[in-house]
């Protein structure tokens, strides 16, 4: 497998009037080409601003203090302006969560797909609509030479989200990242937009990164699942790894959380009591001891680092942010939260 990016130690952090908000805190990880992997985790715990750090989408506010981006080697964290400008239109594409916010409404989808290929692929007019024209049969929007001339409140939600996805395809991207692609769309719809996207990954050889809040939404989807937590990665590995085999006491909590086939209607799932950590202080220790079930003093002391798992048999692609062996200690309930 060759690899198509590599980042290293990733930290962001807002300015905010009584100072800053640390959002992420030393985020590593890889992505190999044609892979696909999965992003979860509570809302605020940094996903969308990790991901959109690495192609430098952020508001004013926003800065990166520390780490690198490397897409195919060249470090994006250092990158020109202009660099960066061709990396978003070229090699990386992005799907947002609300097309209607993503959309402009009073150009027709036509004009909207072809604006980035004419600039960055330097394609004439005709040739970009012919292009936008097999991206729209691509991702099944059926008479797409007539849907060109048509306005976004002309479609329906999943056809809008077929279009945002016919454009960050468009410009063929080494990467695409789609934040919350589905979120907004009822489940059959939603069903339909992830079978198109493994069809299309398939096709294309692209590598993706899916950020969701839904762990089950990856099933059967993803290659590998990144969990995280206040800012930072604390657990990562194989999809059927962290399903069989979870170690991160908070992606044992998320799994519980996730509704089986043997749950019995009525019944409450179990959640993770306590709140999300206070993001105003620059994490000195693990951001998820407050909460957790198996917290040791060094807990609440250190930060842990990402390490593969120890023991027999332990996959060397597993990889948590833990002081502690899930599997030597017992939980206990503890003050301040518990699982
Ligand atoms: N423009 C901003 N200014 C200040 N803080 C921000 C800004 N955007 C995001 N944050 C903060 O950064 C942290 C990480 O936010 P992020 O949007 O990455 O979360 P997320 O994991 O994507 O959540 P969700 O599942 O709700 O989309 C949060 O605490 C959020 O409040
Ligand atoms: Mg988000």
């Amino acid at each position: 497998m060759t690899k198509l990016l590599e980042v290293n130690n990733l930290h962001t952090r807002f300015k905010v009037r009584n100072g800053y908000l640390y959002a992420v805190n030393g985020v590593s990880f890889t992505l190999d080409k044609g892979e696909m992997l999965g992003v979860v985790g509570e809302s605020g715990c940094g996903k969308s601003v990790s991901m959109m750090s690495l192609i430098r989408l952020l508001p004013p506010a926003a800065q990166i203090t520390q780490g690198e981006v490397l897409l195919e080697g060249k470090d994006l964290a250092k990158a020109s302006a202009s660099e960066i400008n061709m990396v978003r239109g070229s090699k990386v594409g992005m799907i947002f969560q609300d097309p209607m916010t993503s959309l402009n409404p009073f150009m027709k989808i036509g004009a909207q797909l072809c604006e980035g290929i004419i600039y960055h692929k330097k394609m004439s007019r005709a040739d970009a609509m012919k292009q936008a024209a097999k991206y729209l049969d691509l991702v099944g929007i059926s008479n797409s030479e007539h849907r060109l001339h048509e306005y976004p409140h002309q479609l329906s939600g999943g056809m809008r989200q077929r279009v945002m996805i016919a454009m960050a395809l468009l410009g063929e991207p080494e990467l695409v990242i789609a934040d919350e692609p589905t979120t907004a769309l009822d489940v059959t719809i939603q069903a339909q937009i992830v079978e198109l996207v493994k069809e299309l990954r398939e096709k294309l050889n692209m590598s993706i990164i899916w950020i969701t809040h839904d762990l089950s939404l990856l099933a059967g989807m993803v290659d590998r699942i990144m969990v995280m937590y206040g800012g930072s990665v604390v657990e990562e590995a194989p999809l059927d790894e962290i399903y069989k085999s979870p170690r991160h006491p908070y992606t044992i909590g998320l799994l519980k959380s996730i509704p089986s086939i043997k749950t019995e209607a009525g019944s409450r799932l179990p959640s993770i009591a306590g709140a999300p950590p206070n993001l105003f202080v620059e994490p000195q220790s693990c951001p998820f001891a407050a909460r957790c079930a198996y917290r040791k003093e060094r807990c609440t002391k250190e930060i842990p680092p990402l390490e593969p798992v120890s023991g027999a048999g332990a996959n060397p692609h597993h990889r948590i942010a833990c002081w502690v062996d899930v599997t030597k200690e017992p939980a206990e309930p503890k003050e301040g939260g518990m699982l």
